[in-house]
C-alpha cells in the first residue's frame, strides 16, 4: 500500500500538503472529485489493518513514506510527529511479526517543492537527498528492505507529460528533465540506503507492460517498438548502467541530450540488489499518426474483445510470465519481486460478504503464471498482491476498488472479501 492512497490524515501532526491533496481539489481531475484526504484513515487505524495483514498469511507488509509528513516543506526541517508514527507502524509490523519493506516515494510529492518545479527541478535530486538520508538515518536500524522509486514511468509520464495525475504539468519540457530526475534519484537513493543501512536490501520498481503490435505490418511494429521503450525500457536500462535505450525517434536522441551533455550514464547506474516490477496487463498498439510523438496508440481490450478487468486491463497470464522471463533476463538484475498485481472489479457488500470470484480467478491465473517462471529456473523470489485495502486510486478516487479487503468509506469498516480468504487458504496450502 502507499501513504497517499491510505493514510489519510492528510493535515494532522504537522505533515505538510502534498501533491496529490491539491491536485484532487481541481474540478473534475478525480472521479466524482474525490480527496485523499481521509482515505482509509490508515494514520490511526493501523494497528487493526496490520492485525489483517497477519490474519490472512502475509509475512512481510509494504508500505511507502509521506514525504511530506517527514518533512512538511519537502526539505529543511524535520516533523518529529511524522517520524513518531512512522516509528511506531514499524514497531508494530515488528511485534507482529511481519517484515517491514519500504517505499521511499510513491507519487505524493511535498507539494512546498513542486511549486519550485517539482520532479522537473535541477534541485530535485538534492531534495530527494535528505528526504532519503532523515529515512536512512531514522529507521535504518528496523527497516533493512527498501523500494527507492515506485513506477518512475508512472509518475513522469501521467504528471509531467499527460496531465492527467498530479500535478498535472503537460508537455516535453517537464517530461524529460522529470524522467532525468527520476533516473537519477533512483541510483543516489539507492547509494544513499547502501552508505548508511547496515545489511540493506535495496531494490526500485518498475512498471511493465508486453507491448504487441496489432498487426504485422510494419508501421505497427515500429509503433509497437516506440512504447515498448517507453514502458518497459526507459528507467531500467540506465539503472543497470546500459544508459537510456539507443534509439532514432525524436524523444531518445533529446533523452540522450541530456545524458550526453552531462555524462551521467555512471551516476544512473545502481547495484540493486532486487528489481520490483509492477505488472497488470499488457497493450496491443497501432501506428496512429495523430499521436505527437509516439505515433502510436492503443486497441483497447474491450474492442479486440478480450477478457478484462473493469478498468478494461486486459486479463493476461502469458503476458505476466513474459514480462517476469523478460526483466530477469538483463545481465545485471540479480533478482525480481513481483511488487505489485491485481485487479479493480465492481465489488458489492452484500449481507457482509464480498464474493468476487472474478478476482480469485484473476489471482490464480497470475500465480500460477509466477510459480511457472519459477520453478523453470527463473530467479523471481517474491510477490505483492495489490492491494490490501480498497483506497484512494488517484484519478479514480474511491470507485476503483482493488483491495482484498472491502471499505465502507462512509464508515471506515473493513471486510475481508472471498479473495482475501482465498489468499489465506493458498499461503496455508504453499507454505
Ligand atoms: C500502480 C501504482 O503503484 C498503485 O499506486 C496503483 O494503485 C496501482 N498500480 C493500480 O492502478
Amino acid at each position: 500500500m502507499s501513504a497517499a492512497q491510505n493514510e489519510g490524515a492528510y493535515n494532522i501532526d504537522g505533515r505538510g500538503l502534498s501533491i496529490w491533496d491539491v491536485f484532487s481539489k481541481r474540478a473534475g481531475k478525480v472521479k466524482g472529485n474525490a480527496k485523499p484526504f481521509e482515505a482509509c484513515d490508515f494514520y490511526h487505524r493501523y494497528k487493526d489493518d496490520l492485525l489483517l495483514v497477519k490474519a490472512l498469511g502475509f509475512q512481510v507488509f509494504r508500505f511507502s513514506i509521506s514525504w511530506s509528513r517527514i518533512l512538511p516543506e519537502g526539505t529543511g526541517r524535520v516533523n518529529k510527529e511524522g517520524i513518531a508514527f512512522y516509528h511506531a507502524l514499524i514497531d508494530e509490523c515488528l511485534k507482529l511479526g511481519l517484515i517491514p519493506f519500504v517505499t521511499l516515494y510513491h507519487w505524493d510529492l511535498p507539494y512546498a517543492l513542486e511549486k519550485e518545479g517539482g520532479w522537473s527541478s535541477h534541485f530535485l535530486l538534492k531534495w530527494f537527498n535528505r528526504f532519503v538520508t532523515v529515512c536512512a538515518e531514522e529507521f535504518g536500524d528496523k527497516v533493512k528492505n527498501w523500494i527507492i522509486l515506485n513506477e518512475p514511468m508512472g509518475f513522469t509520464s501521467l504528471g509531467y507529460m499527460l496531465g492527467k495525475h498530479a500535478p498535472g504539468k503537460t508537455g516535453l519540457n517537464y517530461f524529460l528533465p522529470a524522467v532525468h530526475n527520476a533516473a537519477m534519484a533512483q541510483a543516489e537513493g539507492g547509494r544513499i540506503i547502501r552508505s548508511l543501512v547496515k545489511k540493506s536490501y535495496i531494490g526500485t520498481s518498475f512498471s511493465c507492460s508486453e507491448v504487441v503490435p496489432f498487426s504485422s505490418n510494419q508501421k505497427d511494429i515500429d509503433a509497437a517498438n516506440r512504447l515498448d521503450i517507453l514502458l518497459n525500457r526507459l528507467f531500467i536500462e540506465p539503472s543497470l548502467g546500459l544508459g537510456y535505450p539507443d534509439d532514432n525517434f525524436l524523444l531518445m536522441e533529446k533523452l540522450h541530450l541530456f545524458n550526453k551533455a552531462w555524462k551521467y550514464t555512471e551516476r544512473m547506474k545502481f547495484d540493486f540488489d532486487f528489481i520490483g516490477i509492477q505488472n497488470y496487463f499488457p497493450v496491443t498498439v497501432k501506428y496512429n499518426p495523430v499521436i505527437p510523438i509516439i505515433q502510436a496508440s492503443d486497441v483497447k481490450a474491450a474492442t479486440r474483445k478480450v477478457p478484462h478487468t473493469d478498468m478494461g486491463w486486459e486479463i493476461n497470464a502469458d503476458s505476466f510470465y513474459n514480462m517476469i522471463k523478460r526483466f530477469a533476463s538483463y545481465e545485471n538484475v540479480k533478482e525480481i519481486l513481483v511488487t505489485e498485481n491485481g485487479a479493480f472489479f465492481k465489488d458489492k457488500l452484500v449481507n457482509g460478504v464480498v464474493k468476487d470470484e472474478q478476482r480469485i480467478d484473476y489471482f490464480k491465473q497470475y500465480l500460477t503464471a509466477l510459480l511457472k517462471a519459477k520453478n523453470e529456473g527463473i530467479k523471481v523470489n517474491g510477490y505483492f498482491a495489490w492491494t490490501l485495502t480498497d483506497n484512494f486510486e488517484w484519478t479514480e478516487g474511491f470507485y476503483a476498488r482493488f483491495g482484498l479487503v472491502y471499505v465502507d468509506f462512509e464508515t471506515q469498516l473493513r471486510t475481508v472479501k472471498q479473495s482475501g480468504h482465498w489468499f489465506r487458504e493458498f499461503m496455508h496450502l504453499n507454505k
